[in-house]
């Protein structure tokens, strides 16, 4: 009896057997992902596919008015419509699918996913992505909501020529003029929606959220769903639906996503650089701060640039170890600095952590 034989038949093979036996269930994803986390969770728990697990998760997040970075409620461009992004990628099958500019469908990400097994194709865009849609049942609707329209009209009066004129306030021939206060432009905002608002406007935001997924066989999987760039010119289109950029799954070595503004990520290639680097030995935490130094690279390091734009990563490697970095330490948040985080979730306990980063602003 050779020994592998004789350990095949002890109660010491039985725990070791335990002890090599898969990863735990784990998912992980940007800040505003906690509850979609949490829906992912119950997905594997329950034996459901990691694709099928992320995007129940975000789906939470594209139909939820209040988080304006995403799906429904989602900042608009400058003309007022909500255009998005996303885009899954399936561990286990290899196959990607993507959607970029897409206007009046909530759920993005399960456009891409359609993309992705019904056709021949890995990205569609604008009217060829919703025609595809509604081929598929989809409803368009309008996606801006009350206080997504607020911020884009406050954003509109923000905006002056030389003399300091805007069309978009009190005429010169008003009554009584002018009145440019926001309290009375807009009397059935409160003063929090109004100062939200103003924050919108002084710092277009790029929210997104990403998901990962891996479950207790080592499959993973992984989407990222946005609205882009507050304000931005109709037709553009951010990291979220690049893959390799917004999102990188590679069955053999791990996943990797990114919020934050997309155009510094595309410019390296993000998620598939910090899968890249995680092949290559590095774990997850090396392999987005590897990937935050080749950002700060290309402003050669410049801090006052640095500090105009927010980056973050995340990644998942398949053996369940997790990390997230970002470029700063710290967020902007209702007018105060907050400590960037991520959230995850193991085995159904779910939580905020906080990110690895590059550069503290203290
Ligand atoms: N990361 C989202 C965007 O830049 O559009």
């Amino acid at each position: 009896m050779t020994r592998r034989e004789w350990l095949a038949g002890t109660a010491v093979a039985g725990a070791l057997g335990a002890q090599t036996a898969g990863p735990k269930n784990t998912v992980v994803s940007s800040e505003n992902g906690l509850r979609a986390c949490e829906v992912a969770i119950a997905y594997l728990a329950r034996g459901k596919d990691t694709l099928d697990a992320v995007i129940a998760g975000v789906n939470v997040n594209e139909e939820d008015p209040n988080d304006t970075s995403v799906g429904y409620g989602g900042l608009p461009n400058e003309q007022g419509v909500v255009e998005l992004d996303a885009c899954v990628m399936h561990g286990p099958t290899r196959r990607a699918g993507s959607v970029a500019s897409l206007r009046g469908v909530k759920t993005p990400s399960k456009v891409a996913r359609l993309v992705m097994e019904e056709t021949d194709h890995i990205m569609l865009v604008g009217e060829g992505a919703l025609r595809f849609a509604k081929s598929y049942g989809f409803k368009e609707e309008d996606l801006l909501t009350g206080k997504s329209r607020l911020a884009w009209l406050v954003w509109k009066r923000s905006l002056r020529d030389g003399s300091g004129h805007n069309n978009w306030t009190d005429g010169l021939d008003a009554p009584g003029r002018p009145s440019a206060a926001l309290k009375v432009a807009f009397p059935e905002a409160d003063e929090e929606t109004l100062a939200w608002a103003v924050e919108q406007v002084l710092r277009p935001p790029t929210g997104t959220i990403n998901c990962l997924a891996l479950n207790r066989k080592g499959e993973i999987s992984g989407v990222t769903t946005t609205s882009g760039l507050a304000w931005k010119i109709p037709g553009r289109v951010g990291d979220s639906p690049i893959l390799g950029a917004g999102l990188w799954v590679d069955q053999d070595v791990g996943a990797a996503g990114s919020t934050g503004r997309g155009e510094e990520n595309i410019r390296i290639a993000g998620a598939h650089t910090i899968v890249e680097n995680m092949r290559h030995g590095m774990n997850p935490k090396a392999a987005c701060l590897d990937a935050l130094k080749r950002v700060a690279r290309n402003f050669a390091d410049d801090r006052a640039r640095l500090e105009q734009f927010d980056l973050n990563f995340y990644a998942l490697r398949k053996d369940g170890e997790y990390a997230a970095a970002a470029l700063w330490d710290t967020r902007r948040r209702g007018g105060r600095m907050v400590r960037t985080k991520f959230a995850v979730n193991v085995d159904g306990s779910g939580r905020l952590e906080d990110t690895a980063f590059l550069l503290s602003r203290a």
